[in-house]
């Protein structure tokens, strides 16, 4: 999501930290931000081009360090662009990740007299470093010393006022990496910063920090041990044909999923107490175990992850929950306000019309409003009575992906903190939590097998017509899959409850016409199974997605993809990746470009519209 760069040496740093945020302006980003010593910081909200803009021609530095970033904490706004300072502007810090205890260190040292200037969490670690430096005056020790009090992750730049050429850096469950030239010294969270520049490059693995100066750079463990480590030789030409190997947003987006699942739930799950805490709910907590009724509104793929959201609340939490489309809530009588209702509206962008309509009504009849919105300082974020983030980064490619998944993911952790104050007991709370965390991984799994994926897309081109079918929670999926595919590769696709087929769609199926079953070892399977017989019937191919190791579905299926296990209620997120995948796939080798859809159908958000 963030990007940092930085550099120190003997040539005039801007041109060679303009150059590496322009490399990595792929990630996608809302607001970007260098720091030079000795002329202080220059930010843009917007794009690189725009910080280039109001650069003075005049400026001469042969150190810096540069940052991209996408809104997580506080809205996009240029006191919250990093570089962040501490109260006497003494550190200069660009950080990726997140800090999970910001909230505690920012009173403790309010208390000292620190005074904060953004809503971050990353602006903690400049006041935190600020405070040691006063005591130790040695950098490097300074910026151990604050991580040492620091809870969560970090890929950090740090620079000194007094200091114009020395760079400290740290990282924690994010990259950083120093790329090593005569005199020269790049720093960056990724590769692309640097391989114009050198191949020769040193990766700090966690838990450790550095000092890097024109003169050399050092490494140290968090004990304080130096550590010796030669730079590695990276293959520019096999990096290089890496990047170009993810040609679409959507595929990059994609890939991604493992990271959004970790950054969503990131300082959200207290393991020790088995629940879950979004500080947005925190000072809700009342109405919220008081509540009564909950009325989802969604569009497209968020209304389906409300579909999985209702069938989580009602599983754990035993309230009754209705999902309603944003374009048909606005049709609805107004309703009068009743205590103990909430209207959460779900959406990845923050700005669909209907969503914000069905909120603007829901506000004027008395009824309280939440949000669950990708988007910080969206339309929607900001009319909501509360409401809690996505944390997804930013969805580059006009479908949802990672708002549709981080979004159930969200959910989970909702319906785990609503039903452990409605008394699901802590061990519960604990196993659920477990098999959340395994998600990531799992996903992982799954997307190594993407080749397999696009076989089978490409198996499947000769059909025009699909059928998706799922129960239960993947009565969902079988709706986003199809949604996805009309979506990205332009084909029909027609999703149903797996049981209402009989009903009247069984009459249209054919021998030309596939069926896609979502059809994990749940409790529902063996109806599923009884389902697909009877579609099976009709002569058309069977695809189904099922759980590893269930070997009966190759007596009814064509084809069969393999998920990993996990809990009934998260099988839709696993169940969703070889589905994201097949449309991709179908849409690539159909021709379609998957970052320029042939008729735009969705809101197109502040990001995506400058997205080249
Ligand atoms: C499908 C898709 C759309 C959106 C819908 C709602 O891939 O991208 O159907 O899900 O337009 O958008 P948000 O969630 O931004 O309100």
């Amino acid at each position: 999501m963030c990007a940092i760069v930085g550099y120190t040496g003997y040539k005039p740093a801007i041109p060679i930290l303009l150059d590496g945020l322009r490399s990595v302006e792929y990630k996608g980003y809302d607001s970007v931000g260098i720091y030079l010593p000795l002329s202080g910081p220059y930010k843009n909200v917007g794009k690189v081009e725009g910080l280039v803009d109001i650069l003075p021609d005049n400026l001469v530095s042969t150190a810096g360090i540069a940052h991209i970033r996408w809104a997580t904490h506080g809205v996009p706004s240029l006191e919250n662009t990093h570089p962040l300072t501490d109260t006497n502007k003494n550190v200069w810090i660009v950080h990726n990740g997140m800090i999970e205890n910001h909230d505690e260190l920012r009173q403790e040292l309010q208390e000292k007299g620190h005074i904060f200037t953004s809503e971050t969490d990353s602006e903690i670690l400049a006041h935190l470093i600020a405070d040691e430096y006063e005591k130790c005056l040695k950098p490097h020790n300074a910026v151990a010393k604050a991580l040492e009090k620091v809870v969560g992750t970090y890929g950090l730049a740090v620079m000194f006022s007094n200091l114009p050429d020395t760079i400290v850096i740290a990282s924690m469950g994010n990259k950083m990496s120093i790329g090593i030239k005569d005199g020269e010294y790049i720093i960056a969270s990724e590769t692309a910063p640097m391989l114009r520049h050198t191949s020769n490059v040193v990766q700090l693995r966690d838990g450790e920090y550095a000092i890097v100066t024109p003169q050399g750079y050092t490494i140290y463990s968090f004990d304080h041990e130096k550590l010796s480590r030669k730079p590695k030789t990276i293959d520019i030409a096999k990096e290089t044909a890496l990047r170009k190997d993810v040609p679409h947003n959507m595929m990059k987006d994609i890939l991604e999923l493992p990271r959004v699942l970790e950054n969503s739930a990131r300082g959200r799950v207290i393991m020790q107490e088995g629940t879950a805490r979004f500080g947005g709910l925190d000072e809700h907590m009342k109405e919220l175990s008081e509540l009564k009724r909950l009325i989802i509104v969604g569009c497209g793929s968020s209304y389906y992850a409300g579909l999985i959201g209702k069938l989580m609340l009602e599983d754990y939490v035993k309230i009754p929950v209705e999902v309603v489309y944003g374009s048909e809530f606005i049709n609805r009588k107004v309703m009068e306000a009743q205590d103990g209702t909430i209207v959460l509206g779900l959406s990845q962008s923050g700005e669909t019309p209907d969503i914000i309509d069905s909120l603007a009504i829901a506000k004027k009849a008395g009824i309280r409003t939440y949000g669950l919105v990708n988007v910080v300082g969206s339309t929607i974020s900001k009319m909501v009575d509360t409401g809690m983030y996505n944390h997804a980064g930013p969805e580059q490619g006009v479908r949802s992906t990672k708002g549709y998944i981080s979004q159930i993911e969200v959910l989970a952790l909702m319906t785990l903190e609503l039903a452990r104050i409605r008394g699901l007991s802590k061990a519960r709370g604990a196993e659920f939590i477990a098999e959340i965390k395994q998600l990531p991984d799992k996903v992982r799994t799954i997307l190594k097998e993407r080749r397999k994926i696009k076989k089978l897309a490409e198996e499947y081109l000769g059909y025009d017509d699909f059928l998706l079918i799922g129960r239960k929670y993947n009565i969902a999926s079988a709706h986003e899959g199809a949604l996805k595919l009309k979506k990205v590769s332009y084909v029909h696709a027609e999703s149903f409850p797996a049981g209402e087929v009989k009903n009247g769609p069984i009459a249209m199926l054919n021998e030309i016409f596939p069926t896609i079953a979502i059809m994990p070892s749940d409790s529902v399977y063996d109806a599923m199974r009884k389902d697909v017989e009877l579609i099976r019937e009709r002569g058309g191919p069977i695809l189904a997605i099922t759980t590893e190791g269930n070997m009966d579905a190759y007596s009814f299926a064509d084809d069969v993809i393999f998920i990993p296990d996990t809990r009934e209620c998260f099988s839709p997120i696993l169940a969703n990746i070889p589905l994201q995948l097949f449309a991709y796939y179908s849409g690539a080798l159909r021709g379609f470009s998957q970052d320029a859809p042939l008729r735009p159908s969705n809101v197109v958000t502040f990001d995506q519209d400058t997205d080249e």
